[in-house]
């Protein structure tokens, strides 16, 4: 049977700080009724080490991931880091990954798609697996959103966290993996939900600091309308392009930027709320890094075999939707 890429592991790791609605509701004008309503969160993770960052999240989502598997760090061959909030704008978040867990015979990237970036960098490594050119590759979702977002802006204060997630990937035969993925992009709605500043573009200057462009910005009811719509055409695509029916699907995997858009994804589907993995109210927004902490918390109640649907929306915008069949 043909090469597949298997998840054969995930990990999760979330910092201490709680930040809770109550908290936020002495920070800016809003309170936890709205919140809950308009887009279930309920609190959020906050890493507050002011040393540590996305790596280091990584890096512990990966050590205990290894230490679970009993897999060296010399056995991993490729680390890709899907993260909007790398340490540096170079190095690359993965190259310091590999040097804080040991994993000195790995290469590594990192890849950016917004909320779609750990998808992205799922459907990437497959391909280094099913042309068998590799046999161990870390993929993980890391983001800091605190170091981004202004706390004095209401409408993106109460949506995002800080996490990390990591999977395994290696080779199987037994029919189970990544089984199909499809990404779409559209660089027309950049203005929407994007960082101006700290690229080559708006460098960093006092000014784009005293302009607070450093923090993420976003026009939410406009990044609302397009999310709501592609993340279930995409759901349905993947659906219908593996002739899959409501009933196979054991869980939706759905990226976690508001309730009600993953209520309208599941509606779409015709799969009801229990088989849909849901944290968001416990975590917010981790970025990348909110499909493998959904797996890491799920993996449990999974099986061999079961299928899942995942799927994302972010800026660009990105978004997109893979099949996989869980292979342990
Ligand atoms: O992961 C990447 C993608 N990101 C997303 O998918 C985020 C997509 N957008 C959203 O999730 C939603 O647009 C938000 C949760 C950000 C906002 O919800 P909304 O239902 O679209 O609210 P709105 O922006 O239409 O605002 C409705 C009202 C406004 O007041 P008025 O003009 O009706 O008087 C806002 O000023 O709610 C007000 N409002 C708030 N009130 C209390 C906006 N933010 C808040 C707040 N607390 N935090």
């Amino acid at each position: 049977m043909k090469t597949t890429a298997a998840i054969t592991g995930v990990s999760a790791y979330l910092p201490d700080y709680i930040l809770s609605n109550k908290e936020l509701e002495k920070m800016v004008d809003t309170c936890d009724e709205w919140i809950m309503s308009r887009c279930g969160v309920s609190e959020r993770r906050i890493l507050k080490d002011k040393d540590k960052a996305s790596a280091f999240m990584a890096a512990e989502a990966a050590k205990t991931l290894l230490t679970k598997k009993g897999i060296s760090p010399l056995d991993i061959e490729l680390i890709i880091v899907a993260t909007v909030t790398p340490d540096h704008q170079y190095p690359a978040t993965a190259n310091i990954v590999s040097d804080m867990i040991g994993a000195t015979n790995a290469w590594g990237f990192d890849v950016q798609a917004a909320c779609s970036s750990f998808i992205y960098a799922l459907t990437t490594a497959s391909k280094f697996i099913e042309t068998g050119t590799h046999k161990k590759i870390l993929v993980i979702g890391s983001d800091k959103m605190s170091s981004i977002v202004d706390y004095t802006d209401r409408q993106t204060a109460i949506l995002f966290g800080d996490g990390a997630g990591a999977v395994l990937l290696e080779p199987t035969t037994d029919g189970t993996g990544i089984l199909d993925s499809k990404m779409y992009s559209d660089g027309a709605g950049k203005k929407a939900l994007f960082q101006p500043a700290g690229g080559s573009l708006i460098p960093s200057s006092i000014e784009s600091v005293t302009n607070k462009q450093h923090f993420v910005e976003m026009d939410g009811q406009s990044v609302f309308k397009v999310a709501v719509l592609k993340m279930a055409d995409v759901a349905e695509e993947i659906m219908q392009r593996n002739h899959l029916k409501a009933d196979d699907v054991a869980f939706l995997v759905p990226h976690q930027a508001n309730k009600r858009i993953i209520e309208a994804t599941a509606n779409r589907m015709g799969i009801s709320m229990e088989r849909v993995m849901l944290n968001i109210q416990k975590y917010g927004n981790t970025t990348s890094a909110t499909l493998p902490i959904c797996l890491a918390e799920w993996e449990n109640q999974l099986k061999k075999g079961d299928n899942l649907v995942l799927t994302t929306f972010g800026a660009g915008f990105t978004w997109g939707g893979l099949y996989l069949k869980w292979s342990y």
